[in-house]
């Protein structure tokens, strides 16, 4: 059973604890918070955890994984700590710029330790129902893709599109594997909020295809939606959906408003559940496929250049 220590219980932090403890793989050894609220609340639900308010009490050699769900402002700090001593999660964004992800990179080489990093969509059973399509050109060329993505926690340390955006980025660079070759974008603050919250951005990858991203921490509903263009059909993606998150358009005939519609069979299972199994799997084989050949960076020259 492999040992985890977990920084950071405010939003996120339950919600990654609640999926290491339903792991057969992982045993939660530390909880570490700031907050004594937030580490009594941690206690309530995990008795056998040994909690702190300080993270230099975690004993590195008695755990397998750190995993940072602090504010991003303090993931490079914690990140350059840890991956001295053992392998680190840490929650997206990965760090404030790309000159921090390559730092993070370097002590991970030099230290043989992993870096793995919480873009849950990149695990969803939707994105990668998706990313088959792509591959196996089953609806043809794909022309366009639409990304609309609304309402999340305000941040100071991070603005829109590194908070959200982040998932964007992260999931097209997935699908892709390469990064625009030109980025427009229009940023702006539509709220007395300290940084951005509003973002609109068009990015050109190679053979034409043209990305349109929304995203907005201002919005009364919650809205995770891509839609993907493809020569035969269109394919709507809404993370929101509990069962049927994937729909097909084909056109019927040819009338341009008629349309079949397909729902195939996804994986539903928790995206983060799914994340923590691969970071399972990864330290036992020692081995990090969709992190190596500089994921993290390249996602974070995107979210620069934006
Ligand atoms: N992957 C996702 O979909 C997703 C979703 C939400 C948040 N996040 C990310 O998770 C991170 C945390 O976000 P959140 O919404 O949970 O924030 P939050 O403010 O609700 O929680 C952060 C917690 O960290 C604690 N903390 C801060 N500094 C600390 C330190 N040095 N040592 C120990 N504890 C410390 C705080 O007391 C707080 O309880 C952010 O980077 C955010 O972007 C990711």
């Amino acid at each position: 059973m492999l040992k985890v220590a977990m920084i950071g219980y405010g939003y996120w932090g339950p919600k990654l604890a609640r999926n290491f403890h339903n792991s057969k793989n992982f045993e939660i050894k530390y909880i570490i918070d700031k907050s004594s609220k937030q580490l009594n609340f941690a206690k309530s639900e995990y008795p056998f955890a040994i909690v702190s308010n300080k993270y230099n009490d975690i004993d590195t050699n008695k755990v397998d994984l750190v995993v940072i769900s602090t504010p991003t402002k303090s993931h490079y700090k914690l990140g350059e700590y840890f991956l001295k001593k053992t392998n680190v999660l840490i929650e997206k964004p990965l760090a404030l710029s790309s000159k921090q992800v390559l730092k993070l990179n370097n002590i991970s080489k030099i230290f043989k330790t992993h870096i793995f990093v919480d873009y849950p969509f990149i695990f969803s059973g939707s994105i990668n129902y998706i990313k088959k399509l792509i591959l196996n050109k089953k609806f043809g060329k794909l022309l366009e893709i639409e990304s609309y993505r609304e309402q999340a926690p305000i941040r100071d340390d991070a603005n829109v599109v590194w908070d959200l955006g982040v998932h964007d980025i992260s999931i097209f660079y997935y699908l892709l594997g390469s990064n625009p070759s030109s980025i427009k974008s229009t940023i702006f603050k539509t709220g007395k909020n300290k940084l951005n919250d509003s973002a609109y951005i068009n990015m050109k990858y190679k053979n034409n295809l043209n990305i349109f991203i929304r995203n907005s921490w201002i919005s009364p509903v919650k809205i995770r939606i891509i839609k993907f263009k493809f020569e035969k059909a269109i394919l709507i993606c809404d993370e929101n959906e509990p069962i049927y998150k994937v729909k097909i358009y084909q056109k019927k005939g040819s009338n341009d408003l008629l349309f079949n519609i397909e729902i195939p069979e996804i994986n539903l299972s928790e995206p983060l559940f799914n994340l923590v199994e691969y970071v399972a799997r990864s330290i036992k084989k020692n081995t990090n496929h969709i992190f190596k050949n500089n994921f993290n960076y390249n996602v974070t020259k995107v979210l620069e250049k934006i």
